[in-house]
């Protein structure tokens, strides 16, 4: 829903930020730490533990965000004046959803194929020797590569909205009137 409205409504700029943060904890920690982690420590479980509830809470924010988007006042696409850029401005904000869809997708993916839900809250079983035997896995690995690379994209573009264009573009996603 498009309308004259010139910023995003603050529960959006409240579920933005906070996917920004919890995305890119998991990124970090998913990457360097756990794994990292051999399956055999007994630190794994709690850190499996920790990704896949931290995975969860990420998969419901987005879907919520994108039906909040789809139904709450929308500000127009921000312009930088050069329609190549702006049309790379909206592939970046729609893959951004669909790739942080298809990390999670992939996670749930993983712990299934592991039967994870029941080793990690049920106490049933023991951890595979290794997760990189399962396709869900790998593909996880490489959507987290991708999402990253469309994180350094979408932050490049919004600081060349900032300094460049200077259009002030961060008090959009910031709380505020007007
Ligand atoms: C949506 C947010 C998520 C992010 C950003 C994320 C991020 C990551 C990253 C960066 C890795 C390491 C990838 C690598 O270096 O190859 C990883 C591994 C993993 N993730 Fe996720 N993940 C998410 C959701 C989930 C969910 C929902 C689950 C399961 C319910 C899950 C289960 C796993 C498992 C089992 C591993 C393998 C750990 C290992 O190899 O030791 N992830 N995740």
């Amino acid at each position: 829903m498009t309308t004259s409205t010139n910023r995003y409504n603050s529960i959006q700029v409240a579920l933005h930020w906070l996917s920004a943060l919890l995305i890119l904890f998991m990124l970090v920690m998913g990457t360097f730490a756990l794994s990292k982690l051999p399956n055999a420590d007994p630190a794994k479980l709690m850190a499996l533990r920790g990704h896949m509830m931290f995975g969860g809470v990420i998969l419901l924010l987005t879907i919520i965000r994108i039906i909040w988007r789809k139904i709450s006042e929308q500000p127009p696409h921000a312009t930088t004046g050069n329609a190549a850029l702006d049309k790379l401005g909206v592939a970046t904000h729609v893959s951004l959803n669909l790739l942080t869809l298809l990390v999670a997708g992939s996670g749930i993916g993983t712990a299934m194929q592991a039967g994870l839900p029941g080793v990690v809250f049920g106490g049933e079983g023991s951890l595979p020797p290794d997760f990189s035997i399962y396709s869900a896995r790998i593909a996880h690995g490489i959507f987290t590569k991708l999402l990253f690379a469309l994180i350094a994209l979408h932050v490049a573009g919004a600081i060349y909205h900032q300094f460049v264009v200077k259009d002030r573009l961060f008090s959009r996603v910031w709380f505020g009137r007007g």
